[in-house]
């Protein structure tokens, strides 16, 4: 891996043209409004805010790290061209589970460059933006990284749990039921303790990679990402929670959630477009040390409308992770797989399959639908035969409208796992939801005589292309007399690019 931080990763990203610099962007409308049009802009760079006003030069937001393939490349430490499938099959190399490494811990670190206790502790001084007009405050952590420690093991579980400020001193941070950090923090609720908790709010993409992304059970995203990283994180041991913190962190708020401190948390925009879970009591950590290096950074990642920054790269991380389980819960002939951006990669998934047996569409539908990446908060899964493109969804939903007739094709899951997020559910009934499992692969009992489908196989396109395509170039129409080059070149006149 060829960067050790988050200013790292920008250096490299700088060199490679992909950072723009914006000084004088204000907290309260203008970053918000920035990062959601380069969010909803194809290969648009990231940005360093830096100057904002009210705050001192130096403290500074980088927003729309990950949107390309290119800089998820980056963070990945794989070659910046890599496509689509092999991008795939090497992350999912490198988080094969016998290739964590675990975090070496050290005795100090730049994160501990300002360390303000009692007092001095002050989350204002650091520029949270309000993100989204309708926000109920700012939020500080959006691409942040929530450690937690499980009561009952040695289990370090790093999560994307999203951040508001209260006050000066104290944050609240917002857990979905079901989540890791939930399941710890509820379990010390149950037993009447505090829950401590490390808000760690500017770190290198890869750990907020693996901090938001459904890592298995039991396993700490720290061993995870040293996994890809090839080396183990460096951490140091926060002196107040006991929590292993990245050492060289940007800021890191300690504390601990109490069941009985409850404030206001939202509404804040969420990723599936809408303000949905609005406004709910949620427990407030009450910060008890803030550290931070000199002149901090703040990844922020804050949700937009669907496809937005982390749909664009868990596309590919999320559609990995599928086929992976898929094939893990013995789903024979799975051949690809696609987690939709605009369904934020969760509410609308597509499988394809060879088909095997009567049956095994069904089989390839339940199992996208309930494995641990289709289980939270999804809404429709679509299996298709090998035929189809799962990344396209002109030929996904021609597969669901030619190839599936709804008294046979569609089953409904009931009660499944969603929560206060979901937008379509009344909101005094939020907690579950149903699936929509559409079966469009050809019918298995008559696949033999099902309709045989127009059009050239990918091979015959490709050599289409290659003999035609000059037709699709502009200048195709060039006056006899002074032929464009694709009209030269079909005339057989040779060109240098021949
Ligand atoms: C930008 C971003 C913000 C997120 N915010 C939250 C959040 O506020 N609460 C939550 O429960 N999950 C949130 N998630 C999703 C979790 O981070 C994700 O489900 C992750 O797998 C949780 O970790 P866990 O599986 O260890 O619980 C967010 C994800 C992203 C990409």
């Amino acid at each position: 891996m060829s960067y050790t931080d988050l200013r790292d990763w920008i250096e490299q990203a700088r060199a490679l043209g992909e950072v723009r610099d914006v000084q004088g962007a204000s907290w309260q409308e203008d970053i918000g409004r920035i990062t959601e049009m380069l969010h909803h802009t194809d290969d648009s760079p990231a940005v360093l805010f830096d100057d904002i006003p009210g705050y001192p030069r130096g403290y500074r937001i980088l927003a729309n790290a990950n949107a390309t393939r290119k800089r998820l490349a980056l963070t990945l430490g794989l070659p910046l061209d890599i496509d689509r499938r092999p991008l795939m099959d090497r992350f999912l190399e490198m988080t094969e589970s016998g290739r964590a490494v675990a975090p070496r811990y050290v005795k100090d670190g730049p994160v501990f460059e300002n360390v303000l206790k009692g007092d001095d502790i002050d989350i204002l001084r650091f520029p949270s933006p309000k993100w989204h007009p309708l926000d109920g405050g700012r939020y500080l952590g959006t691409g942040v990284c929530d450690v937690l420690k499980d009561p009952d093991s040695d289990w370090v579980n790093i999560g994307t749990y999203r951040v508001m400020v209260q006050d000066s001193k104290s944050v609240s941070v917002y857990i979905s039921p079901g989540k890791h950090g939930r399941q710890f923090r509820d379990k010390y609720f149950s037993r009447h303790e505090p829950c401590p908790v490390a808000v760690v709010c500017g770190v290198e993409p890869l750990l907020f990679v693996a901090s938001s992304l459904e890592v298995p059970q039991g396993v700490s995203e720290y061993d995870w990402a040293g996994g890809i990283r090839g080396e183990p994180y460096e951490v140091v041991t926060d002196p107040i929670t006991g929590l292993p913190i990245p050492a060289r962190a940007e800021i890191v708020l300690v504390g601990f959630l109490r069941d009985d401190h409850r404030r206001p948390e939202g509404p804040f925009g969420e990723w599936t477009g809408y303000y949905a879970s609005g406004e709910r009591d949620e427990p407030v950590l009450d910060v008890q040390a803030v550290y931070h290096r000199n002149d901090p950074i703040i990844l922020g990642v804050p949700p937009n409308k669907p496809p937005y920054e982390p749909h664009r790269y868990r596309e590919y991380l999320r559609s990995a992770l599928l086929l992976r389980e898929m094939k893990a819960a013995g789903v024979p002939g799975v051949v690809d797989a696609h987690c939709f951006g605009v369904g934020g990669c969760r509410l609308l998934l597509a499988v394809s399959i060879q088909q095997r047996f009567a049956g095994h569409a069904r089989q390839a539908a339940h199992i996208a639908s309930m494995c641990r990446v289709g289980a939270y908060l999804g809404r429709m899964v679509v299996v298709v035969d090998e035929d189809i493109d799962v990344t396209d969804i002109n030929d996904v939903m021609w597969a669901v409208l030619t190839r599936s007739d709804p008294e046979r094709s569609l089953d409904i899951i009931h009660r499944a796992w969603s929560g206060p997020l979901d937008p379509a559910i009344r909101p005094d009934l939020k907690g579950f939801n149903s699936r929509l499992l559409i079966d469009a692969t050809k019918p298995w009992e008559w696949r033999d005589k099902f309709p045989v489908a127009i059009g050239p196989d990918a091979e015959t396109k490709r050599e289409t292309r290659k003999k035609w395509g000059w037709i699709l170039q502009a200048g195709g129409d060039a006056r006899a007399d002074e032929p464009a080059p694709a009209v030269a070149r079909a005339r057989g006149a040779a060109t240098p690019a021949d």
